[in-house]
């Protein structure tokens, strides 16, 4: 089953990253201010990941992405001056990378890491920082405890992993949604043809709730702190792509973090999840039961 979902997971995007994609993103950290300040001020995951002054933080960290799909995130946390290792299940982002690297001066080349992350020979203890941007939820709920366990492994002590992924909190609010068509998934109340849909979908049916990720965090980390994003975001689809929509965006994505936080946890659409201290393997083991 698991390897059924990998394989959906590499089909589906392996031909989604194309080398054209490099124009952007060079024009992107050719441009890191303008680009960053308008991405994390508008788009959720951006937002997120580089909540608390995460862009100040990067010179000279050794960060691991996990995930990269496209690998703009990964270029801007370089150019940002991280040293960054990154890995995906299709074997496209890697290209991308080496043409980045080809083409963008980086105070320390990209590192790509192709294939199964969880086969990998890095050292632990290395990294100040492992990322995961839309990636968690990817996984079915055994492969994403052994890639937090990875993440516990090659974090150092005072390291920081950090992820955003969906939430679903309210599973009412989360059951309607399902009957609204958006881009190509179709209703469910089309049933032949969201099943056709549901067939090469690369999100497998788990759980996404902050509870859950606190549930799992907890097995490898000291500490883990959600952060609900999008309560009020989730709105800005009701307007055109466009200046209005962003107006929109920004003021949501400030505004909803006045709104109580068990409230806003409740109605979020997505969460970042911030994990520290992490655990040693026998210190987990002994509290999760060896395994
Ligand atoms: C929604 S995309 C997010 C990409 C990127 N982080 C971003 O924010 O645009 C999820 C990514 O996870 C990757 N992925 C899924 N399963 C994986 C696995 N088992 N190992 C490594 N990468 C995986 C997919 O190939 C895809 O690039």
């Amino acid at each position: 089953m698991g390897i059924e979902n990998q394989q959906k997971n590499k089909d589906h995007y392996e031909g989604l990253y194309k080398e054209e994609q490099v124009k952007n993103i060079l024009h992107w950290i050719h441009n890191l201010d303008a680009f960053l300040n308008s991405a994390t001020t508008t788009e959720t995951s951006w937002f997120a990941i580089y909540k608390n002054n995460f862009r100040d933080r990067l010179a000279g960290k050794k960060v691991l992405e996990m995930g990269c799909g496209d690998c703009t995130n990964a270029a801007v946390m370089a150019a940002l001056g991280a040293d960054v290792y990154a890995n995906d299940i299709a074997d496209s982002s890697g290209r991308i990378i080496q043409v980045l690297n080809e083409q963008y001066k980086f105070q320390h080349p990209i590192k790509f890491i192709p294939g199964d992350f969880i086969e990998n020979n890095l050292e632990g203890n290395k990294f100040d920082y492992v990322i995961g941007k839309a990636f968690l939820h990817h996984l079915e709920i055994p492969l994403e405890e052994k890639f937090l366990a990875e993440t516990a492994r090659l974090l150092k002590a005072d390291g920081e992993a950090r992820f955003f992924e969906p939430a679903v909190n309210f599973k009412l609010l989360d059951e309607v949604r399902w009957y609204i068509p958006v881009g190509n998934r179709p209703s469910k109340f089309q049933r032949k043809k969201f099943r056709k849909w549901k067939k090469y979908d690369p999100h497998p049916d788990r759980s996404f709730s902050s509870k859950h990720f606190e549930t799992v965090g907890r097995k490898f980390f000291e500490e883990v702190k959600i952060y609900p994003v999008g309560t009020l975001e989730r709105f800005s689809r009701m307007y055109k792509w466009g200046k209005k929509q962003n107006r929109f965006k920004r003021w949501a994505l400030k505004t909803e973090q006045k709104i109580p936080s068990g409230l806003n946890r409740i109605l979020s659409r997505s969460q970042l999840i911030v994990c520290r201290q992490p655990l040693t393997k026998s210190v987990y083991q002994e509290e999760n039961g060896n395994k």
